[in-house]
Formats: structure tokens, sequence, C-alpha cells
């Protein structure tokens, strides 16, 4: 069965919602570097690398699927940002966006019968659960750090322990 022609449109899409993502969260990386908070910076960074990792996971399906991906022009990321709690609730915002378009992905997918489809994406239904969690409990921790600096060099030794490369 090949891919309807707007499902691989929407997936295209997607692929580029996530390097978009992959985008929003190096610039915030690099936000954090030059606001001396390594650990944060590795953490973002890192989440950078899982939304390329995201991206590659629908591109190679649509080639899986024997169709092409099209590359689309990824959007300027904004460059300027405020304290490390509004950094994190932007991103915590960003990802219940693509939980939205990944659901909408996967109505999609039903409405059509595509069943690899929905196997494939219910992958992405589950990371969304756990990203949307690990970005609401970082934002926990930033509020009960206050304005206490040792707390936030204590919570950035935390976050730079991600584990990853
Ligand atoms: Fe690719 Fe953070 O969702």
């Amino acid at each position: 069965m090949q891919l309807s022609k707007s499902m691989l449109k929407a997936l295209n899409e997607q692929v580029t919602h996530e390097f978009y993502a992959a985008h929003l969260y190096l610039s915030m990386s690099a936000h954090f570097e030059s606001s001396n908070l390594p650990g944060f910076a590795r953490w973002m960074q890192l989440q950078s690398k899982e939304e390329n990792g995201h991206a590659m996971k629908i591109y190679k399906y649509i080639h899986e699927r024997n169709d092409r991906v099209t590359l689309d022009a990824i959007d300027k990321p904004p460059t300027e940002f405020k304290k490390p709690l509004d950094v994190m609730k932007q991103a915590l915002e960003h990802e219940k966006k693509v939980s939205g378009l990944i659901n909408n992905l996967y109505e999609m997918a039903v409405k059509e019968k595509d069943y690899p489809t929905q196997v494939m994406l219910q992958w992405f239904i589950t990371e969304q659960v756990e990203e949307e969690k690990t970005a609401s409990d970082i934002i926990e921790l930033l509020k009960q750090v206050g304005d206490a600096p040792a707390g936030l060099i204590m919570l950035d030794r935390q976050l730079g322990a991600r584990a990853g490369e």
C-alpha cells in the first residue's frame, strides 16, 4: 500500500517541524552557553539532537514506504530569550504544539486506514508524553529554585549530567 498524497505531504511537513524543533533547541542551547549555564546548554543541545533523530525517523519511514522526502526551508528560530524558567516554558509550549501535530497525523492515518503509519506514529505519541513530562519537571524545579543562584547552579549541574554525546 502506498502512502496517500495527503499523508505524504503531512509526513513531509512533520520532517520540517522536527528539524525546526532541533533548530529551536539549539538556539536555546546557544543562549544558555552565553548565560554561563553549561548544564542547561548541554541538555538543550542533546534535546536538539533528539529532534534531529525524530526528523530522520520519519524521513526513513517515508523511504521505507517507497516514497520520497522533499525537504523544505526551516524557519528562523528565536535568538533572544529570557530567564531559564521562561525558556523551559517556551520549550514545553513547543512540545505541546508538536503533540497536537502528531495527534493530527495519527487521526489522518486512522481515517485513511493506513495501519503502518499508525504503528510508526505510536512511537511518537509515547515520546511526546515523555517530552512534555520532562519539560514540566524542569519547570517545577526552576519554580522551586526561584531567584536563588545556588539552586540554579545545582540544577545546571544536574541537567549537565544528562546522558548522551
Ligand atoms: Fe520531536 Fe520534542 O518532539
